[in-house]
């Protein structure tokens, strides 16, 4: 790590560059992060104080744990972490991106998009199976989770296609999936067109007791389009997506959803009318989580660039209020990235050829936390929404929490930092942001994976 970098929270012991660099497989070192606000909503933890690692676990948590009280071996090895001013959190889990291996490594691959998660203060992401080949087989999710042991930087989930080879006409060996390890089904990138294809795959998931998340878009409602169908595209010419595009697919397998028992996971959520049919179907017992993204959630339809395109389109200020009160009031489950990186060639040209997607990572926290600094959503909402949260969706009560006993996966960011983004700088294949050249409050600082320091202040450690 260059001198220059050194963050200046750091503990003296972690400024030498060779104890961030950890080997392979090598054990964790004892990490003491000091004077932190600790926020773990799962446990309703929001205090000044300590933290201790020790083994890779989560060894001591409080108010203030006193030097004395630790084993003086422990001592000896800790790292000490000065967090006087950040917030130490739960590492955070995104149940939605694309790392593109197998098949599009020039756009990101395994390697290079967990190393942006871990910029991002991601230690769990959970990967689409829109690669090539398709994750509609054992052997290609499990190529992916030997991958992913080699070259990772954070724990990668992988979801599993609901049809075979994505193409919506049969259900994809979803048994043989799920004992492969996937966490969850999804043909992302498309809807399941035929619901008679959606009912069978819903059954299945049921009697496996894991969730169809469903990329909700109307083909023929959507065919050509470019953004969001309304003023702007009326405006400029466009080819406008219209809302109903979400709608009508979030109807139906909401439907599904009720016919069959399924758990259905509905992902990018961007309208109204799919918040409020959402809320509905809750209400009526309806197993359904939902998720949002931080564009959907900070940028409107008058954005209108190659960057700026994506799956489902901008919207209004009207469906952003939206999606804020579905957060708020729970009816919205969690955040998450749709890191969507894609080469400059395919989206450095006419709008209307480039492809759709943004690379999210490394922006997710500065973004969102504007909308803290604005008094749209609190702060330990939106950590919620980021950790306790997908853990709950994914069943897993081992992750997004700050517990004694735990595995240390722990993402300590500044909320006052600023920074302006600088997609050059992006770890990422993909440059493809709308947002370069903003300025971004709010910025993490050290990303730790297992009690390993995996990143410090967008600097970073070897795979794990
Ligand atoms: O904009 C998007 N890009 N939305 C999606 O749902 C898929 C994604 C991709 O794979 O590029």
């Amino acid at each position: 790590m260059n001198a220059g970098i050194v963050p200046r929270f750091m503990g003296d012991e972690m400024k030498n560059e060779t104890s961030l660099r950890k080997k392979r497989g090598s054990k964790a070192a004892t990490l003491f992060i000091r004077g932190g606000r600790i926020i773990d909503p799962g446990r309703g933890m929001d205090e000044v104080g300590d933290l201790l690692v020790a083994k890779g676990k989560i060894a001591q948590v409080g108010h203030a744990i006193p030097q004395n009280s630790l084993p003086s071996d422990m001592l000896s090895q800790a790292n000490n972490i000065d967090a006087t001013g950040l917030i130490v959190c739960p590492g955070f889990i995104d149940l939605h991106c694309h790392l593109r291996e197998p098949g599009f490594e020039d756009k990101e691959t395994i390697a290079t998009g967990t190393e942006a998660a871990a910029v991002g203060g991601f230690t769990t992401v959970c990967c689409m199976p829109n690669t090539n080949p398709p994750l509609d087989t054992r052997d290609t999710v499990e190529w992916v989770k030997a991958k992913a042991r080699s070259d990772a930087f954070v724990h990668v989930l992988p979801i599993g296609c609901i049809t075979k080879g994505r193409k919506g006409k049969e259900v994809s060996p979803m048994i043989e999936l799920a004992d492969a390890g996937v966490v969850g089904f999804s043909d992302d990138g498309d809807s399941v067109a035929n619901s008679q294809v959606m009912r069978c795959a819903m059954e299945h998931s049921y009697k496996l007791g894991l969730p169809i998340i469903e990329h909700c878009e109307d083909k023929e409602l959507s065919k050509g389009g470019v953004i969001n169908e309304g003023e702007v595209s009326d405006r400029l010419n466009l080819k406008g997506i219209p809302a109903a595009s979400e709608e009508v697919i979030v109807a139906r397998d909401l439907a599904l959803a009720k016919l069959t028992g399924a758990r259905v996971h509905i992902a990018h959520v961007s309208t109204c009318g799919s918040a409020e049919l959402i809320r509905h179907a809750r209400e009526r017992g309806v197993s359904v989580t939902a998720e949002v993204t931080p564009h959907h959630l900070t940028l409107t339809e008058e954005m209108v660039c190659a960057n700026a395109k994506v799956k489902p389109p901008l919207c209004t200020e009207d469906d952003i209020g939206c999606l804020l009160k579905g957060l708020k009031d729970g009816v919205i489950d969690a955040i998450v990235t749709d890191h969507a990186p894609h080469t400059t060639a395919e989206k450095k040209c006419p709008i209307e050829l480039a492809a759709f997607g943004i690379s999210g990572f490394e922006t997710a926290l500065g973004c969102l936390m504007g909308l803290v600094h604005k008094g749209e959503i609190d702060l330990t909402t939106l950590i919620s929404k980021l950790t306790c949260e997908p853990a709950k969706i994914l069943g897993r009560d081992d992750l997004g929490t700050l517990k004694t006993g735990s595995l240390a996966n722990i993402t300590i960011f500044d909320p006052m930092r600023e920074w302006i983004v600088d997609s050059q700088q992006f770890v990422s294949k993909g440059k493809n942001t709308p947002l370069e050249g903003y300025r971004l409050k709010g910025k993490v600082m050290v990303t730790i994976v297992d009690g390993q320091v995996i990143m410090v202040a967008g600097q970073h450690a070897t795979p794990r």
